[in-house]
């Protein structure tokens, strides 16, 4: 990469609910943005292609493969040698799918180390080439997954994000590892529903552990914790209505996440683990611990009072993670 170049950066998962507001970020600062998408077929629905166009009118350049899974080495080792960034997007059925763009980088990295050894020659066996060790940030995008005990379906789910952590860590890439907490408005649409214009809203456990709800690309800014008590009356002074609380208790969260087959006892659990425990709020930052929000102070995030505007004559469409 040459100096004052912009990275280049690759999103798997770039068509998902999270992936979406990343590439749209990633090309709003100015990157060079490619997303990694699976083919359009017969029964890609008008939605998804319509998303696909979305990012190709705004530049992004998608790579298509060939097969839905993440098999094709040799095209995803090709992508690698044109970026410097890989972030992964993918949701829960992907997490050790990861191991496969993982060994991708090593391939790539291992020869850009080689060529960066060639350039300590002296001419004219040396090459003008400014290679860079790609960077990853797997699909974390959720809870500290190292500082929460959630119950068994979450703590699995938590232990195949840590295993891709960890092998990132023992073979040396440089990484970023994101906590997100309720990230992206993704909690705070489960919560309020404003799409379906609903009397009841429910509430889990008492309702007064507060979370993190991150609305945009945030870690934890002050006026977005929030319990779902305070979500809700501020909900109910937007809209001028009064809810019907439905409370499930803890107890019930609990036996559903032992009787509710998989994948779909994971939900019961995070559920569970943000909004009854308050995980999210159980812990401080590390030494090596960036916040995000300090990080980049004169970016301006969404507070959840701007985000309750936009739900008023926007409401979003429900939403849900892929579990299976
Ligand atoms: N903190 C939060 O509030 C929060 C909320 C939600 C998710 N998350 C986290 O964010 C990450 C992304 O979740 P998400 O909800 O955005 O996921 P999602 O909407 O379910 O999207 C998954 C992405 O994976 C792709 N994909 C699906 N099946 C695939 C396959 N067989 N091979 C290759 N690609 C495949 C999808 O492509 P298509 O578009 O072609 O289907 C889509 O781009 C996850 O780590 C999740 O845990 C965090």
């Amino acid at each position: 990469m040459a100096l004052g170049e912009k990275s280049k950066i690759l999103i798997f998962g770039g068509t998902g609910y999270i992936g979406k507001f990343m590439v749209k970020a990633s090309i709003f600062l100015g990157y060079p943005t490619y997303v990694y998408a699976r083919p359009i077929t017969p029964q890609t629905t008008p939605s998804k292609m319509d998303l696909h166009k979305d990012f190709q009118s705004v530049g992004v350049t998608i790579v298509q493969t060939y097969r839905e899974e993440l098999n094709e080495h040799e095209k995803i080792v090709s992508v690698l040698w044109e970026v410097d960034i890989v972030i992964s997007m993918l949701a829960y059925p992907q997490v050790l799918d990861q191991l496969k763009i993982i060994d991708a980088i090593k391939v790539v990295d291992n020869i850009k180390q080689f060529v960066q050894l060639e350039q300590q020659q002296p001419p004219p066996f040396n090459i003008f080439l400014h290679h860079h060790l790609t960077r990853f940030l797997p699909s974390d995008f959720g809870c500290e997954e190292n500082r929460v005990t959630p119950l068994a379906p979450f703590q699995d789910f938590l232990d195949k994000k840590k295993k891709i952590r960890r092998v990132i860590e023992e073979i040396g890439i440089p990484y970023t590892f994101v906590s997100a907490n309720c990230f992206g408005a993704y909690f705070v649409n489960i919560l309020l529903r404003p799409h379906e214009k609903q009397d009841d809203i429910v509430v889990y456990g008492s309702g007064k552990a507060k979370e993190h709800a991150t609305v945009l690309s945030f870690i934890g800014p002050q006026k977005n914790i929030v319990s779902q008590l305070e979500l809700i009356s501020l909900w109910e002074k937007k809209t001028n209505r009064s809810f019907n609380t439905v409370y499930v208790p803890e107890e019930e969260l609990v036996r559903l996440s032992k009787t509710t087959p998989a994948p779909n006892n994971i939900p019961v659990s995070i559920l569970h683990n943000i909004f009854v425990k308050g995980e999210l709020m159980n812990f401080g930052l590390g030494e090596d611990d960036i916040e995000a929000s300090g990080l980049y102070p004169d970016l301006e995030y969404t507070t959840i009072d701007q985000l309750l505007d936009i739900f008023l004559v926007n409401p979003p469409k429900p939403t849900i993670t892929a579990f299976e």
